[in-house]
């Protein structure tokens, strides 16, 4: 007998995407809310709490108006390495939350330059403001010590149902946990200076863990996933060799690598994937910081409307006319972890066009994809097939085309865009219905489109050849004041 629809809610860096979904039917209803970051000189991204709430009730109760009909349970993936200080008695804020993007625990990270190697041992995490730690200490040093300091998803939970949990994958984005283990690890707690605080309760991906009133009628809260590992557990349930991208604020290559931690060679993440069933998988990460955000700033300028108009600006013209652009705007992720780096743009000429940056940047973007590709490829010591894409930059078919001519592999571009709403919709189902195997929870993957390599391997070589060669002149320069 299969159960009814469940409601599906993805928090994300700028608005809250929610979708009811039906096992039989698919999409029933959908509803969005946005919200707005804040970002500061010196590198600090801030964004009110309430507003991620308020998004989050907004976009779910939208989408079941929209569906109309009732659904049995709902699962909550959230942005991952976003942190804030809150009152555990009240459930009130104490601080705005600080996004994954924030770069101000740089500070801190560079104080624990002697301990970096120990921590990456101990968590599979490097040290950077990216993840959850350093922010959560930057937070006690400069902020308050007053509350409890965590990832948004736990005090989400905790406005939703009074649960005080935050699920295995998103422990993992913290730079606090044993991954072998999936417990907080206290030498590693130690080192950050968070070894007094309280933390939420780990548990399963597919665990209930409370009932929510916030979007109308009683409805259990039954799966809990980060946001980047719902989009793998979509796109690979019955594919574990796939690996995944998403084209979001920025892009996020994901790739799984079985039931122990992997530890990376090559500079990106081993973190845990999900803990679903009570068995955990494992995958590798590697992160391009600015996508959309990129894409943003080039509208902002004036250079283009916004993502919708990337492919008709580059099509005029056939390349980026010698402009290479390394868009590196708030620093540089795996698998090189420098965050102090700024983008560079050269080869400007006076006959350089609006074409020639939207394709200069679109080319950084994919190059970047590549060596994390690659990367991923070396770590698990097996080329990988193909590239399944998903996000709403995959609309671009100038950026999936480059994508798959610089990587030289068919990428496969998810018919639902919204992979990490399916992911945690499959969570919540299994944490519905405990006689479901995992496989059987998450919708049949397919893709809209399918974009082959157009030129040869040796053009895809020198043109990532040029686009290495940025990378290290950008990397040698002295890093610009923040
Ligand atoms: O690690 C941060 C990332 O997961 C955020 O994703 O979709 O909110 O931009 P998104």
């Amino acid at each position: 007998m299969t159960s009814g629809p469940v409601l599906a809610v993805d928090q994300g860096t700028s608005g809250t995407k929610a979708l009811v979904l039906c096992p039989l039917r698919g999409v029933l209803g959908s509803g969005t809310a946005p919200v707005t970051p804040r970002h500061l000189p010196g590198g600090g991204v801030e964004v009110d709490p309430g507003e991620l709430y308020g998004s989050v009730v907004a976009a779910g109760r939208a989408a079941l108006a929209r569906a109309g009909v009732p659904v049995v349970a709902v699962g909550l993936a959230n942005q991952g390495e976003t942190v804030l200080a809150w009152d555990p008695a009240t459930g009130d804020p104490l601080t705005d939350a600080l996004v994954w993007q924030d770069r101000r625990a740089a500070s801190i990270c560079e104080e624990l330059g002697p301990h970096e190697a120990d921590l990456e041992k101990l968590t599979g995490l490097p040290v950077d403001p990216y993840f959850a730690a350093p922010k959560m200490a930057w937070i006690r040093r400069h902020r308050t010590g007053a509350g409890v300091v965590t990832t948004s998803d736990a005090w989400l939970v905790h406005r939703l149902t009074g649960a005080f949990v935050t699920d295995a994958a998103t422990a993992g984005r913290t730079g606090l946990l044993d991954p072998a283990a999936v417990a907080w690890s206290a030498p590693a707690l130690d080192l950050y200076g968070l070894g007094g605080e309280r933390l939420p309760r780990i548990v399963d991906c597919d665990e209930p863990v409370g009932t929510t009133r916030a979007f109308g009628p009683p409805l259990p809260l039954t799966g809990l996933v980060v946001d980047q590992q719902a989009a793998l557990l979509a796109q690979s349930a019955t594919a574990p060799a796939a690996a995944k991208c998403t084209y979001g604020t920025g892009a996020f290559l994901l790739a799984r690598t079985g039931p122990l931690p992997r530890r990376t060679t090559t500079g990106l993440v081993g973190c845990v994937a999900w803990r679903l069933r009570g068995r955990t998988e494992h995958c590798l990460d590697g992160q391009v910081y600015t996508v959309a955000s990129a894409v943003r700033w080039l509208s902002d300028l004036g250079i283009v409307a916004g993502a919708g108009e990337l492919d008709a600006v580059g099509g005029s013209v056939p390349d980026s006319g010698g402009v290479a652009f390394v868009p590196a705007l708030a620093g540089l992720a795996a698998p090189w972890w420098r965050g102090e780096a700024r983008g560079t743009l050269t080869g400007l000429g006076l006959g350089t066009g609006r074409g020639h940056l939207v394709r200069a940047l679109v080319e950084g973007i994919a190059a970047q994809v590549v060596e994390l590709a690659a990367a991923a490829a070396a770590d698990r010591g097996a080329p990988l097939e193909a590239l399944r894409a998903d996000g709403g930059l995959t609309r671009s078919a100038l950026l999936m085309q480059t994508q798959a001519d610089l990587l030289q592999l068919p990428v496969e571009v998810a018919a639902l865009p919204d992979a990490t709403a399916i992911g945690v919709g499959a969570t919540a189902r299994l944490g519905h219905e405990p006689g479901l195997t995992v496989p059987e929870a998450v919708p049949r993957w397919k893709p809209s489109a399918t974009y082959e390599p157009a030129i040869s391997a040796d053009e895809a070589a020198d043109r990532m050849g040029r686009f290495r060669a940025e990378v290290a002149a950008l990397l040698a320069r002295p890093a610009a004041p923040a």
